[in-house]
């Protein structure tokens, strides 16, 4: 029996960091330095790590403090000044490109894979760009997308998806990734920006600490986006164990893939290589979804609409202009976060596979 007051006994996510074991010598070297952030030892060497993780040089990769800093830096050191997002997404899009005082039109996804609709050839307004957004840690597209536009991916939770060698990312475009805890490799809070051109690279750096390069004077419009030492130390440990990490996603997502078979479920990501911090199950239509959600709650099951209804049902986004936007409504209305984490094992995978039964039982019935 679970009260209004208590927490689901399976959650919907978990989130998990290195233990404190893990992190001790990384910390007691922040302790010995008594460098605690503006790009320390320990922000140099992560910025490095990642680049030989992502395959690129690493005089185009910039950390920042987040993901949502990172998507509003990228924004201001880019050419475009308007841009087209999907709707369905996580609020922290459209509002970093609005904090960098920027335009944005939502726009509709598809329907087969979620990403922003239409490849951006043949608009005349040559200085829109387009923010496409992996879906739940989908893996990333290059291909798809005009290599001519101003382009900035938001593959946020797509870190431990498999990603191309971004070396081969075109001048204008930039993507990034998010650190935060709830992610497939985490440093607590913390995002990570790969740029097409080196020379963004620098800006942004220059953005994200006051606008200061080589002299103490503020060049831009800038702000305080670092990422302190202690959340690198964290990143470290993570990359230290990632192939255990990995594995444990991994072990959490066939788990998911044996229910789905079992009870004839869509999803996304999907069966991708990689790994991700989602389950996003597809229903066939609202009732079910909303069914599924009822079901779970009373069995103590955690689940979220994690992009709930879009952002243009948002208040903050009220006024936002948009295409029409029938796939995210029905997407949005159809589609269910269940549990996933890792240590997901089997007796939380049996709880959630009697209520999926229960729920299509209750449906037939
Ligand atoms: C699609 C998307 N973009 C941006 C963010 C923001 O990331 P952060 O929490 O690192 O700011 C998230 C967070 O989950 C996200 O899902």
């Amino acid at each position: 029996m679970t009260g209004a007051w208590s927490l689901p006994s399976v959650p919907v996510m978990r989130p998990v960091l290195p233990t404190l074991a893990e992190v001790t010598d990384r910390l007691r070297a922040i302790d010995a330095a008594g460098w605690y952030t503006n790009f320390g030892p320990q922000e140099t060497e992560l910025r490095e790590r990642f680049a030989a993780f992502l395959g690129v040089c690493e005089d185009r990769v910039a950390t920042a403090s987040s993901a949502t800093l990172a998507l509003q830096g990228a924004a201001t050191v880019s050419h475009a000044v308007s841009w087209r997002v999907p709707s369905f997404t996580f609020p922290a899009t459209p509002s970093a490109l609005l904090q960098a005082g920027h335009r944005i039109r939502f726009s509709d996804i598809r329907a087969d894979d979620w990403w922003l609709d239409g490849d951006g050839s043949g608009t005349d307004d040559a200085t829109e760009g387009l923010v496409p957004v992996a879906p739940f840690g989908a893996p990333i597209d290059l291909t798809f997308w005009d290599p001519t536009r101003e382009v900035i991916i938001d593959a946020a939770a797509s870190l431990g998806a498999d990603v191309p060698a971004l070396d081969a990312l075109p001048p204008t475009w930039a993507v990034v990734f998010s650190l935060h805890a709830t992610k497939c490799l985490p440093a607590g809070e913390g995002g990570l920006v790969v740029f097409g051109d080196a020379a963004r690279a620098e800006r942004f750096r220059a953005w994200t600490n006051h606008g200061f390069s080589d002299v103490r004077e503020s060049r831009f419009l800038s702000t305080n986006a670092k990422l302190s030492e202690l959340a690198a130390a964290y990143g470290h440990a993570t990359l230290d164990a990632w192939e255990r990490i990995r594995d444990e996603w991994r072990a959490a997502r066939e788990g998911v893939e044996r229910l789905e078979q079992e009870h004839g479920l869509a999803s996304q990501p999907g069966r991708r290589a990689g790994v991700s911090p989602y389950w996003i199950v597809e229903f066939p239509d609202a009732a079910v979804a909303t069914a599924v959600e009822q079901v779970m709650a009373d069995g103590g099951i955690g689940t979220r609409r994690w992009w709930s209804s879009g952002c243009h049902r948002m208040p903050a986004f009220r006024d936002i202009d948009r295409d029409v936007l029938p796939v995210t409504e029905s997407v949005a209305a159809r589609s269910l976060g269940l549990p996933m984490f890792r240590g997901l094992d089997r007796s939380h995978l049996a709880r959630i596979s009697h209520a999926l039964a229960q729920a299509h039982a209750l449906q037939a019935g």
